[in-house]
């Protein structure tokens, strides 16, 4: 059974995912310098897992007789992730990166509660895929953080 909430966390996760996918690829491509390669390669590839994660929620929307959106009622809410001024500024990236990741933590962790709840197995698979790939954008960029400690 589906709960409005679940509509609504699938909808707002859909909408931060590809928030995600643009400001990703947006900084894979700006950041410069020798400590950036890494962060870059890493970005990049997390590009595309965020773009499959869209696609998985996006196909449960549908599953369950909705749409995922378009952009006409996107709101930008990643502050931290617009690509610095100094595009060697590599730590304030991995600090945006860590907040979003966060972020998604905290609604794949939502999802899966209200999913349990609303007894529906398939949303909660999709939350726990999602969320174990999070995680592990998670411990990647801690591993970053460690190179560059905040002063
Ligand atoms: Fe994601
Ligand atoms: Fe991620």
């Amino acid at each position: 059974m589906t709960t409005d909430e679940i509509t609504d966390l699938l909808t707002e996760a859909y909408v931060d995912e590809l928030e995600t996918v643009m400001n990703y690829l947006t900084n894979a491509i700006v950041l410069d310098g020798v400590h950036a390669e890494e962060v870059k390669e890493s970005l990049e590839a997390d590009v595309q897992e965020e773009l499959e994660h869209a696609r998985m929620l996006g196909n449960r929307l549908k599953q369950l007789e909705q749409s995922p959106p378009g952009s006409a009622a996107f709101e930008a809410s990643q502050s931290g992730l617009q690509p610095p001024e100094d595009t060697t500024d590599v730590q304030s990236v991995i600090e945006g990166v860590l907040e979003a990741e966060e972020d998604a933590i905290e609604t794949y962790q939502s999802l899966h509660e209200a999913a349990t709840e609303a007894n529906d197995p398939v949303t909660e698979d999709v939350a726990v895929t999602i969320l174990s790939d999070e995680e592990a954008h998670r411990t990647e960029f801690r591993g970053f953080q460690k190179e560059f400690p905040s002063d």
